[in-house]
């Protein structure tokens, strides 16, 4: 497996690769891998013949006060999963080689981030569609896969893609969970063996809500108050928001009578969850 971390030297191989008629399917981390990483990027094999995962702990989207510098990394370990997982190069690039001195540009997108996560994280998303362009800039791959749980983040990056024309198909990978439902993330490292218990309620909150409009209920309101009931049962759980909304819009809906997308962040102690599901009447 190739390791790349100069910017240039990716280009100049994606390139090559791109010359000699291969594929690049790309997938964008910030290391820490987990099984959802891994199931993108084997889901990358599958459509590509050169599979680049980068790796790269991104500055611009994380506030003053959020977790940049404890974010958990282990980049051997990362190499050494990814390629099992089928990789052919990783590329990490440094800080000052993405953001050197001087740097001013950003991308930003008018109207998905106003909805969500991007609500109590402001510049969240101009950070994640900043680098992502750059990362498409520099890796110019053909496909890039993105997981489902940042549904969100999902979103901006197909209206990106299609907004400054990147030519790049873009590809969501399903959420993988652990065996009890807790959807996977670097972020569940830093839960204590009690906090890690009561995260739970997310996917539990979530299964309920699958069930109720399965069983014919179908008012958003009804549905959030059951999730807010089972998520509050925790003393040390805030929830952020808890949402049904339109899954190609975002727009919130008061019925359930399509396809909707249910999304909920809740913090457990200090660290930030997220997840979301399908709701399908
Ligand atoms: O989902 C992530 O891990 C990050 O937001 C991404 C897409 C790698 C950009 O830094």
């Amino acid at each position: 497996m190739n390791i790349i971390s100069s910017p240039k030297d990716m280009q100049s191989f994606a390139d090559q690769a791109r010359a000699g008629g291969r594929v690049i399917a790309f997938i964008p981390t910030m290391g820490y891998l987990h099984d959802g990483h891994l199931s993108l990027i084997r889901e990358g094999c599958r459509h590509g013949d050169e599979v680049v995962v980068s790796i790269f702990v991104n500055p611009t989207q994380f506030a003053p006060g959020e977790d940049l510098a404890s974010y958990p990394r282990a980049f051997e370990r990362d190499c050494l999963l990814a390629e099992g997982a089928g990789a052919t190069t990783i590329f990490s690039p440094a800080e000052r080689d993405l953001y050197g001195d001087g740097y001013q540009t950003f991308v930003a997108l008018e109207k998905l981030p106003f909805h969500l996560c991007g609500l109590s994280r402001p510049t969240f998303f101009r950070g994640v569609a900043t680098v992502v362009s750059k990362l498409f800039n520099i890796v110019k791959p053909h496909v890039a896969v993105f997981g489902e749980k940042d549904y969100q983040q999902l979103l901006v990056i197909r209206r990106m893609v299609s907004d400054l024309n990147f030519d790049i198909r873009i590809i969501g990978g399903p959420i993988i969970r652990e065996a009890d439902g807790l959807a996977m993330s670097s972020r569940n490292s830093y839960l204590t063996p009690g906090e890690r218990q009561r995260a739970l309620c997310l996917s539990k909150a979530l299964k309920q809500a699958e069930a109720m409009v399965r069983d014919g209920v179908s008012g958003a309101a009804d549905l959030i108050d059951a999730a807010r009931k089972i998520i509050t049962a925790h003393p040390d759980a805030v929830i952020d928001y808890i949402e049904i909304f339109d899954p190609e819009t975002i727009e919130a809906v008061q019925t359930v009578d399509g396809p909707a997308r249910m999304a909920l962040a809740v913090k457990i102690g200090t660290t930030r969850l997220i997840d979301n599901t399908l709701l399908l009447p």
